[in-house]
């Protein structure tokens, strides 16, 4: 049976850990793997937490090359953009999102994480995320308005039944520093048209208002036939009073779909730069196969051999 990783579509957990690994010299993407599969979520009744695990595109092709998602592959290259602006390239081995309802749970969940993966890999980056305003980002718009439904989620994560990888699916992570003096100094008005979208009610501003380098103006993408190409997002706040962001967490089985939405971000597609990157700067960048669960658990450590 395919069983995809259900804490992508876990929505409405409140305390969220992310973490991302680099393996120690010498460590095989076989050993790396086979850590990340060891890992669990401890199998509580009352307030679950939850774990997605991702992996290298590079490693996992060492691994499985028949179930790589097309078209994936490892963060390599800063995506240089106009006006001198650029998003770093910050590829690590392996990624953990811990979710769950209480800080102290995710605390301590990410916790055995680290020590489990000890062995073969150490943290490279940590953040801690916190939902704000049930749904809002620490722009204080509401986000997620044109996410796809929970029911049609799935076809727009999940590689389809049949193709290399059925049931995995690919992710973008990028951290994104906020400029806060910046973007207070703008007006609501001012700040409704570089997102594209009202703050009150989360309308898309009309064919007259909305402006081309608005974020909805750049990152809604089509294909040939005029169809919108979507995504799958699970934005998380992070940070401190003093230092704070987004963590953008966004799902495909099209790679592809996350890329152009950057580079047309950036400006290299289309020559606009989208004004949300004048108030927000990317400090990482990385992709992740997120294994289908069968095909991960194929590589932890048989339950009777323990
Ligand atoms: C600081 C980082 C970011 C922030 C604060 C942010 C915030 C938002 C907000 C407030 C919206 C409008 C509400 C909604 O439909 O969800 C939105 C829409 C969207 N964002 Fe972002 N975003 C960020 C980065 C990105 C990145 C890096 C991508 C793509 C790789 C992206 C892709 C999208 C897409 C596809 C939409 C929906 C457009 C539509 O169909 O109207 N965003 N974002």
């Amino acid at each position: 049976v395919i069983v995809p990783q259900s804490g992508i579509f876990a929505v409405g957990t409140s305390a969220h850990c992310f973490l991302e690994f680099t393996c120690h010299d010498g460590i095989s993407a076989a050993e790396l793997v086979h850590a990340l599969a060891d890992l669990e979520a401890p199998h509580t009744t009352v307030g679950g937490t939850n774990l997605v695990i991702g992996v290298r595109p590079s490693r996992w092709e060492q691994l499985r090359p028949d179930a790589m998602p097309a078209g994936v592959h490892d963060f390599d290259d800063p995506i240089v953009g106009i006006e001198g602006f650029s998003m770093p390239a910050t590829q690590c081995d392996g990624w953990v999102w811990v979710a769950g309802a209480a800080r102290d749970g995710v605390f301590d969940v990410s916790k055995a994480v680290i020590a489990a993966m000890a062995p073969v890999a150490g943290v490279t980056t940590e953040a801690t995320g916190w939902a704000y305003q049930h749904s809002r980002d620490l722009i204080d718009f509401e986000d997620g308005t044109e996410n796809p439904s929970l029911s049609e989620a799935p076809e727009i994560v999940l590689v389809p039944a049949g193709q290399p990888g059925e049931g995995s699916s690919v992710l973008l992570f990028q951290q994104w520093s906020h400029d806060a003096a910046a973007w207070t100094a703008l007006s609501d008005e001012q700040q409704e048209k570089v997102v594209g979208r009202t703050k009150d009610g989360s309308i898309e501003l009309d064919d007259a208002t909305q402006a081309p380098d608005s974020h909805v103006s750049r990152t809604v993408i089509e294909n040939d036939e005029g169809v919108e190409l979507d995504i799958f997002r699970r934005n998380v706040p992070y940070g401190t009073v003093t230092d704070y962001g987004t963590m953008f967490i966004g799902f495909s089985f099209e790679p592809e779909r996350m890329t152009r939405m950057l580079r047309r971000m950036a400006g290299t597609e289309g020559g606009v730069r989208d004004a949300l990157t004048r108030y927000t700067t990317p400090l990482t960048g990385a992709y992740y196969v997120i294994p289908e669960v069968g095909s991960l658990a194929a590589f932890a450590t048989p339950e009777d051999d323990s």
